[in-house]
């Protein structure tokens, strides 16, 4: 076991410091691209603006075929566009993949000092987070890097989620969560094909009135399906906030459907998440919908905030009762609202 004493100092001579907070930065989209895909790339500059991260994936998505090209695409993109306030993250290959270790060693040792957040596919358990905790605090002394570059742990494994708080916990390089439905439904075994969202079989339905269970008398029960991720978006964003770090929503694979995809964004938004991934730019604007405080409830905080004055005691708001944990509530509203004020002037 570390010493608390130890945690926050570097793993290897000559690297920096870990931070002891996650600075707050509005990621309310995380915009993926494929490296290698020439064509994707020209237009990033363009969109740039309109997103919060742009993240280069260089694992699934990306044929085994292309992965030196996406590698070698993005380390010449972090070397020479001009992104202005937008972030700039990648998705390496998984642990046990032959392209991760030239992924991280390339991407800290030649443009550690432009990526932000690298993001650790199917992490398992902490030991996964202490591994690559270690591996970037040699690359970084070795790169000479003056800030620490984050990593970011995607829960897609059952076992990922059987360990989630221990990975939160793992390391103060860890910066978020993502949930990764697809792969974590594969492990799982669950009897779904999609890249998120839900399923029409997993539903409830109300009682049958006098035994009528066919609704044969009394007309047809109504359903309501339910959401497959509550249990996990719910455990991880627990985990996430015990550790003072930050969870995501993963990927919506159905394009098309922008109606599905903002409800799920939005599930995961109203749960405590604080960004999605964004696969196709229709997304990047469902997602700046979801993730953006509406400005009638950041209205409605700052009066809370200006009616309680020093945040105790109790009083009524348009009849409804307000005290210290509601003024907390609107608290952590106003914080993230100003965040993505700060980050996105068109909506300030
Ligand atoms: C994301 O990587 C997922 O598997 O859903
Ligand atoms: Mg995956």
């Amino acid at each position: 076991m570390r010493s608390p004493r130890d945690f926050f100092q570097p793993l290897a001579v000559g690297a920096p410091a870990p931070l002891r907070t996650i600075p707050p930065v509005a990621s309310r989209m995380i915009h993926f691209f494929d490296p290698s895909n020439e064509k994707m790339v020209a237009k990033l500059p363009g969109l740039a603006p309109r997103v919060d991260v742009l993240l280069g994936n260089l694992e699934d998505a990306v044929q085994a075929s292309r992965k030196e090209a996406a590698r070698e695409g993005l380390v010449q993109f972090a070397r020479t566009a001009d992104l202005g306030t937008t972030s700039l993250w990648s998705r390496v290959n998984a642990l046990n993949s032959p392209w991760f270790l030239d992924d991280v060693t390339r991407l800290v040792t030649e443009v550690g000092d432009r990526i932000e957040v690298l993001m650790i596919p199917k992490v398992e358990g902490p030991e996964d987070i202490q591994f690559v905790d270690r591996l970037i605090a040699q690359l970084e002394a070795r790169a000479g890097l003056t800030r620490p570059v984050l990593v970011h742990a995607i829960l897609e494994t059952a076992r990922g989620v059987a360990n989630v708080e221990e990975i939160c916990i793992a390391s103060p390089r860890l910066q978020g969560v993502s949930l990764g439905p697809a792969d974590l439904a594969a492990d799982r075994q669950m009897k779904t094909t999609a890249v998120g969202g839900g399923h029409p079989g997993y539903l409830v339905r109300t009682d049958a009135v006098d035994g009528d269970v066919r609704g044969e008398v009394h007309g047809p029960r109504a359903t309501a399906q339910q959401d497959l991720w509550h249990y996990t978006i719910a455990r991880m964003v627990d985990a996430c906030r015990m550790a003072g770090i930050h969870p995501y929503y993963g990927p919506f694979g159905d394009i098309a459907d922008v109606v599905a995809c903002e409800d799920q964004f939005r599930n995961a938004y109203v749960m405590g998440c604080i960004g999605a991934w964004s696969l196709h730019p229709v997304q990047i604007e469902v997602a700046r919908t979801v993730f953006t405080p509406d400005a009638d409830q950041v209205a409605w905080a700052r009066r809370v905030v200006e009616t309680l004055a020093d945040g105790t005691g109790a009083s009524m708001v348009d009849g409804k009762m307000q005290d210290d944990a509601s003024y907390k509530q609107c608290q952590a509203i106003l914080a993230f609202a100003d965040l993505v004020a700060e980050r996105d002037a068109a909506t300030a």
